[in-house]
C-alpha cells in the first residue's frame, strides 16, 4: 500500500516540491475534518463579507484560507501565495524556490446543503529568490507549472495530482489519516457521451455552443447521431473529478451574461491547474479555441471561458468554434 509520502520519496525531483504539497494536503486533513462535522463546526452560512470578485464569502471559504495561507507561511519553500479570496498576492518566505495558487474551496455553494466542494492548488516556479514575491511574479503561463492537483471533500476525501508527466490519485483513510494510492496512472478516453454545463445560461452563449448543446440535445435524432447524459455538480472540482474517473465534457463558456467577464471560471487557480490534471490524463483544455495552458496571464484573478475533457468532444467543440468565426 503506497502513501503520498511514499510516492513523494520516489517521484518528485525537488525535495521542496514534495514539502510544499505536503503542506496543502495536511491543510486538506483539517478541512475534510470541519466538513465531516458541518453544522456541528459551526462553519456553515455566511462569513460577512465579500471577496474580490464581488461574491459572498462562506464560513468555510474563510477557514479554508486562512488554514493553507497559515501553513504556507511557515513553508520555508513557499516565495508566496495567491488564492480566490485574497485581492493581492501574499509574499511569504523570500528566499523561497515555490509561488503557491489556491481556490481554497471550491464550489462554494454545495457546502450549506453537504454537496461535494474542493481545494484546488497550482504550484509554479519562483525566480526572484532573496527578494519579496509580487503580483507579477505569479503571472506565468499554465505550461510553466511545476504541480498541480485537488483535494475532493465527497463521500470520502480523495487528491489528484500530477508532479510528473503523470497523473495520480489517493484517498484519505480516515482511519490512518494517510493518503493511500489508488490510481497511479489515471487517463481519460478520448469518446464520451456525458457533459457538463450550467444549460439556465444558453441565451447568453455564443452562436456555435448553442449549436454544439443543441446537437448534444438531439442525441441520435440529430447530426450526432447517438444519446448523450448531463450531469453538472456545480462544483468544478466535483466535474472534473467524473471526468478523471470516467471521461466526459465540462464546460463554463464564453458568455454575455456579464460582459465584463470573459468567463466564470479564474485561470490561475481554477482553469490552469484542472488544464494541467485533465492534459497530463490524455484529454484536453481550450478557451473553445486556444489552449488554456499557453494563455499568458495579465492579472492573478482573470477569469477565462473552460472547455475541458475527453480530447475528441473537445476538438469538436474547437471545430464548431473556428468554422463559425470563418462563416
Ligand atoms: O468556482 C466557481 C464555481 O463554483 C465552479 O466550481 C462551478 O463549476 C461553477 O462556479 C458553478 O457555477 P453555477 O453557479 O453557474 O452553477
Ligand atoms: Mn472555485
Amino acid at each position: 500500500m503506497s502513501t503520498l509520502a511514499n510516492y513523494l520519496d520516489a517521484h518528485a525531483k525537488d525535495p521542496a516540491l514534495s514539502n510544499v504539497i505536503t503542506t496543502v494536503t495536511e491543510v486538506g486533513k483539517t478541512i475534510s475534518g470541519l466538513l465531516k462535522k458541518g453544522a456541528l463546526a459551526d462553519i456553515l452560512g455566511e462569513a460577512g463579507n465579500q471577496n474580490v470578485q464581488g461574491e459572498e464569502q462562506k464560513k468555510l471559504d474563510v477557514l479554508a484560507n486562512d488554514l493553507l495561507l497559515d501553513a504556507l507561511a511557515k513553508n520555508t519553500h513557499c516565495a508566496g501565495v495567491a488564492s480566490e479570496e485574497l485581492d493581492d498576492a501574499t509574499p511569504a518566505n523570500a528566499d523561497g524556490s515555490l509561488l503557491v495558487l489556491f481556490d481554497p474551496l471550491d464550489g462554494s455553494s454545495n457546502i450549506d446543503i453537504n454537496m461535494a466542494v474542493g481545494t484546488i492548488f497550482s504550484i509554479l516556479p519562483y525566480e526572484r529568490q532573496g527578494q519579496n514575491s509580487e503580483n507579477s511574479d505569479f503571472l506565468q503561463a499554465g505550461n510553466q507549472q511545476l504541480a498541480a492537483g485537488y483535494l475532493l471533500y465527497g463521500t470520502s476525501t480523495v487528491l489528484a495530482l500530477t508532479i510528473d508527466d503523470n497523473v495520480v490519485m489517493f484517498s484519505l483513510d480516515p482511519d490512518s489519516g494517510d493518503y493511500i494510492l489508488i490510481n497511479d496512472h489515471v487517463q481519460i478516453a478520448a469518446d464520451t457521451s456525458e457533459y457538463a454545463i450550467n444549460a439556465s445560461n444558453y441565451r447568453y452563449w455564443l452562436a456555435p455552443m448553442q449549436q454544439y448543446i443543441d446537437e448534444l440535445i438531439a442525441g441520435k435524432t440529430g447530426v450526432r447521431g447517438r444519446d448523450f447524459n448531463t450531469r453538472w455538480v456545480a462544483a468544478m472540482v466535483g466535474d472534473v473529478h467524473r471526468i478523471l474517473c470516467r471521461g466526459g465534457l465540462f464546460t463554463y463558456p464564453f458568455d454575455t451574461k456579464y460582459p465584463n467577464k470573459a468567463g466564470k471560471l479564474r485561470l490561475m487557480y481554477e482553469a490552469n491547474p484542472m488544464s494541467l490534471l485533465i492534459e497530463r490524463a490524455g484529454g484536453a483544455a481550450t478557451d473553445a479555441i486556444n489552449r488554456i495552458l499557453d494563455i499568458e496571464p495579465t492579472d492573478i484573478h482573470q477569469r477565462v471561458p473552460v472547455v475541458l475533457g475527453s480530447k475528441n468532444e473537445v476538438n469538436y467543440v474547437k471545430d464548431l468554434h473556428v468554422q463559425h468565426a470563418h462563416s
